[in-house]
């Protein structure tokens, strides 16, 4: 039997909880393909899965989905881009070395050489051809603050002229939330913190407050929709200002109203934006694979900045 190595999440808990083993190669089943992973991240939920700190509201049916006092799924990580090394039988929509990246949902197991999925949309992950004008590693910020960014921006329906703002505009969702607000001609305005504001400017936002400094919009200033992107535990005083600043007709939305759809289709739209050039990842730190318990810490401090990815090959 052919082995591995992957980080095993023995129990909840603080980083030093995930310890590099070896473990066996998986070999897929008729309806799957084994990806030769080049790179993971350390995403935000990634640290909410190991380290299981979450307001009771979403611990319950977090444990009860993932396990009680350990993940079932021992080796934990959600995002992966990698190459195609094998196929059942029956797969028909991928070939050996086709590059690909997607998300693993339920499934979790993106903190390891290899990794076996369906074709197919499930649970338990979603897959598609990479965008192919960027490196493993940015592909890995771009499924996870695409799926993030392009599923809730979609409740916005939004239109040209209008005015938008993403609260948290400065982490993996929130950067691409600015780029795709941009990209359908609307007028926006980000919330981030000092250091950042130069940043998110930069992606397309035509204004920025800095929530460390503000704690109220200017008066009459109204929005069509306000995306909140760095989720409900996250919050002040400018956020609850944000909620009362919206045009007749706007919505405000957050970026946990909801259960994160694993859409294979919506990655292949995300693949052409991103090969248009109009989303272009932001990549905060690049860490190599014996490093991931470094990188929980950092991104476990809350302020990455884009995305935090994981060399494995
Ligand atoms: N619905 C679902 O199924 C689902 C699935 C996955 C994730 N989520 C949600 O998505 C969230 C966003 O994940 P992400 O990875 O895109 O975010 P992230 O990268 O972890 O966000 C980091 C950014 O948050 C900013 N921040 C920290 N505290 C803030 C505050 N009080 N106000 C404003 N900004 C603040 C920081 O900016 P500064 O450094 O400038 O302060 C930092 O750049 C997760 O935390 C989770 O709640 C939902």
């Amino acid at each position: 039997m052919e082995k591995m190595k992957a980080f095993i999440c023995t129990k909840y808990g603080p980083p030093e909880v995930l310890q590099l083993r070896e473990v066996e190669k998986p070999l897929p089943k008729d309806n799957e393909v084994l990806i030769k992973i080049y790179a993971t991240a350390v995403t935000a939920s990634d640290i909410f899965i190991r380290s299981s700190q979450l307001p009771i509201q979403f611990l319950i049916p977090m444990r009860l989905m993932l396990g009680l006092t350990k993940p079932r799924k021992s080796i934990i990580g959600l995002v992966l881009a990698g190459e195609i090394e094998s196929i059942g039988k029956n797969v028909k929509r991928f070939r050996i070395g086709d590059q690909v990246y997607g998300l693993t949902g339920f499934g979790l197991g993106a903190y390891a050489e290899y990794k076996c999925m369906k074709e197919t949309d499930s649970t338990h992950g979603c897959l598609a051809i990479k965008p192919a004008n960027i490196s493993y590693e940015e592909a890995t910020v771009v499924i996870y603050g695409g799926l993030l960014a392009f599923q809730y921006m979609e409740k916005g329906n939004i239109q040209r002229g209008q005015k938008v703002l993403i609260y948290g505009a400065s982490g993996t969702s929130g950067t691409t939330a600015i780029q795709l607000a941009k990209y359908l001609g609307a007028k926006v305005t980000g919330v981030c913190s000092t250091t950042n504001l130069e940043m998110v400017k930069s992606l397309g936002a035509e204004a920025v407050i800095d929530y460390t400094k503000e704690d109220t919009l200017n008066p009459g200033v109204q929005y069509d929709f306000i995306l909140d992107a760095v989720g409900k535990i996250k919050t002040s005083k400018l956020k609850d200002a944000c909620k009362k600043a919206l045009a007749p007709g706007g919505k405000y939305v957050s970026i946990d109203d909801g259960s994160l759809k694993l859409d294979s289709k919506r990655l292949a739209l995300i693949k052409e934006l991103v090969e248009a050039g109009h989303i272009k990842p932001v990549v905060d730190r690049c860490y190599q694979f014996e490093e991931i318990v470094e990188a929980h810490r950092y991104v476990g401090k809350g302020h990455k900045k884009g995305g935090v990815v994981i060399k494995v090959k």
